[in-house]
């Protein structure tokens, strides 16, 4: 049972969730994500889950019938045309049927998909709407160490800091200096339009994003040649760490539907996938880093993709310092996570994912705490996260240290994870 005010704002989170729904797949917000992006619709099923089983499935099945043959799932589908977002289509040049884009996001699906068959309350429609997703993440996990792990050394690099899901973040800094900038087509941003500039990344880094979508696409989007032949290699211990819990999630998946293939692939791809993280340990920040493949160097930038961790088994003691990190972080802010360490001078409270908070990381990590038992530090996380929508309604995203609601408004993702923060409150 949820409490009456409570109840408000679950009927409200509802509301966007419906408003955003295009009938077979949500767009992230009307006006500035036009279009249908792949983790946001993994997350947002889990809310749809709640009130409508069957259209939290579809939203998934959307997402997979534009995966690629090689098994990317792209990280944008562009359903209908739409002006309103930069870089569009025509620029992306996939020659998929229907368009997408070339590159990917955090693997969220294969512990999307498992959460909603234990949750289901009609087992018979999970189970035949899981089985037929089982193959297609699993052929999307592969690809993954396939293509982005080519050396076998159990961790997978992103190519475009937009695969990430956290666009600007000071993670990326450093080893876009290496991207150039010469040579991009000309042309104008719509984001800007949309949302406060001061709230978005810069025009520099615009203008390195489109060099290496035109890098790529002169590569004829091969992903077999475009991991060695980018100029920005980085892994991301958050990115990683969702693939491992995808992998366990979706090798758990597989025990339950009788796929014993599935599952031992998936559970060997998890395990060395943790004890490969463990490589990107940093002591002195109590938290993971990122790794910069091109140079080999850990990149000194204490951002909440080194706390996202918990949400894979990573070892126990390595979960419980993240848990202390985090109230470290929280003694600085009013609200948490920030999406970068507060005490780091480069932390922009405003900037997009250079320092404001998230629900979705919130989600992600208050539900990797509450496994290991760091009840309170998850409970704070999603006392927060609630209190921010009192505060400031469905943002996009919102200043950890006063609360505004920054980026886009009535955004579906985090209306969905505040109905996830609330049945769990609940229930
Ligand atoms: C931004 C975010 C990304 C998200 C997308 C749509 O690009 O950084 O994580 O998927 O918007 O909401």
């Amino acid at each position: 049972m949820i409490a009456p005010e409570a109840s408000k704002i679950y009927d409200h989170a509802i509301e966007v969730l419906k408003e955003n729904d295009l009938g077979t797949y949500t767009v992230p917000t009307k006006g500035l994500y036009p279009f249908q992006w792949n983790w946001d619709s993994c997350l947002t099923a889990l809310g749809q889950s709640h009130y409508d089983e069957a259209r939290a499935w579809t939203e998934i099945e959307t997402l997979f019938a534009h995966q690629w043959p090689d098994g990317m799932v792209p990280h944008i589908i562009f359903h209908v045309w739409n002006d309103g977002y930069f870089p569009g289509p025509d620029v992306w040049q996939t020659g998929r049927p229907t368009p997408t884009s070339g590159i990917t996001q955090p693997p969220v699906a294969g512990f999307a998909v498992r959460r909603l068959f234990e949750r289901a309350r009609d087992k018979e429609l999970a189970a035949r709407h899981a089985r037929a997703l089982l193959p297609k993440i699993d052929a999307w996990h592969r690809w993954f160490y396939d293509n982005r792990d080519p050396h076998g050394e159990g961790l997978v690099a992103i190519l475009h800091p937009w695969e990430s899901g956290r666009d600007n973040s000071i993670d990326w800094d450093e080893a876009f200096e290496r991207v150039p900038t010469e040579g991009i087509d000309p042309y104008t941003r719509r984001d800007t339009q949309h949302a406060d500039p001061a709230h978005r990344p810069t025009r520099e880094q615009y203008d390195r994003y489109l060099w290496l979508v035109q890098h790529f696409r002169a590569l004829g989007w091969d992903n077999s040649k475009l991991h060695d032949a980018s100029p920005f290699q980085v892994i991301d211990p958050g990115f990683n760490a969702i693939l491992i819990r995808g992998c366990a999630d979706l090798a758990a998946l597989a025990d339950a539907l009788d796929e014993p293939e599935i599952a031992r692939a998936n559970r060997v791809l998890a395990e060395i996938g943790l004890a490969a993280l463990e490589g990107l340990w940093s002591a002195t920040h109590g938290q993971y880093l990122c790794l910069d493949r091109t140079s080999g160097t850990l990149v000194d930038s204490a951002s909440i993709g080194g706390l996202l961790p918990v949400f894979a088994a990573v070892p126990k003691d390595r979960a419980h310092e993240i848990a202390r990190t985090i109230e470290r972080q929280s003694a600085a802010t009013r609200f948490v996570v920030p999406s970068h360490d507060p005490a780091d001078p480069r932390f922009e409270p405003k900037r997009y994912w250079r320092g404001p908070a998230w629900l979705v990381m919130n989600y992600m990590i208050a539900d990797g705490l509450e496994a290991i038992g760091e009840t309170e530090v998850a409970a704070h996380i999603a006392k927060s996260s609630l209190d921010l929508i009192t505060h400031s309604g469905f943002a996009e995203y919102y200043d950890p240290l006063t609360g505004e609601a920054c980026g886009g408004g009535r955004f579906t993702w985090t209306a969905a994870m505040v109905i996830e923060f609330l049945r769990q409150a609940g229930s």
